[in-house]
């Protein structure tokens, strides 16, 4: 039995590639979802042969719609999805898409979180100094980066680094625990502790 994975995009879509071509089974990419009708994953979805759509976020930057996220989760329910991934997903999620997936949204960030949460996080590790930066899957909930993680992989910072040459490295394990991460959860195994706050 597969388990539908819907993938929340709205830029490149190196993840979404990672998370289609990656082990996750059981299991398997059913849907690209995108906010962003230029979002590159789009063309990387039809290279895949992934079914792709674009649906309306609302009239906000930052977030959806209350209506408009509602019509995202219903849209993933009626298609039998069990688990959502976000992959670049510039948009906070809120009540409706967290009600209707409870425990069932995961996020990557390239962080090791809960340093460095938000934008740029690899510009914010690599301009405070970290000698050790990495990447974190969480599963999501109603913060910016919260929410209980499930797995961490350290990058070591070089001498020689820029912030572009160790985002880029950072994403290349990004790609390796997302999809490690994903089949885990499938499989009932992902582990994780609650941090209270
Ligand atoms: C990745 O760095 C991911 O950690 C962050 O957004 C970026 C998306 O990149 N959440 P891509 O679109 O998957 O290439």
């Amino acid at each position: 039995m597969h388990i539908k994975i819907a993938v929340l995009a709205s830029g490149a879509g190196s993840n979404f590639k990672a998370l289609v071509s990656g082990d996750t089974a059981p299991g398997i990419v059913d849907i690209l979802l995108t906010d962003n009708e230029e979002a590159g994953a789009l063309k990387l979805a039809a290279e895949l042969g992934v079914e792709a759509r674009y649906m309306y976020p609302g009239k906000y930057r930052t977030r959806f719609g209350i209506r408009e996220e509602e019509l995202w989760a219903e849209y993933l329910l009626g298609r039998g999805v069990e688990l959502v991934c976000l992959a670049g997903l510039m948009r906070i999620i809120k009540g409706p898409l967290l009600d209707a997936f409870p425990g069932k949204i995961m996020n990557i960030h390239p962080s090791l979180l809960p340093s460095f949460p938000g934008l740029d996080a690899q510009g914010q590790a690599f301009n405070y100094g970290v000698k050790v930066a990495g990447c974190t899957v969480h599963y999501v909930d109603g913060g910016t980066d919260t929410g209980p993680i499930i797995l961490q992989e350290p990058v070591q910072v070089l001498d020689s680094d820029t912030r572009d040459s160790l985002a880029a490295r950072i994403l290349k394990r990004e790609h390796e625990i997302y999809s490690m991460a994903v089949k885990a959860h499938c499989r009932g195994r992902a582990v994780y502790s609650k941090v209270v706050r």
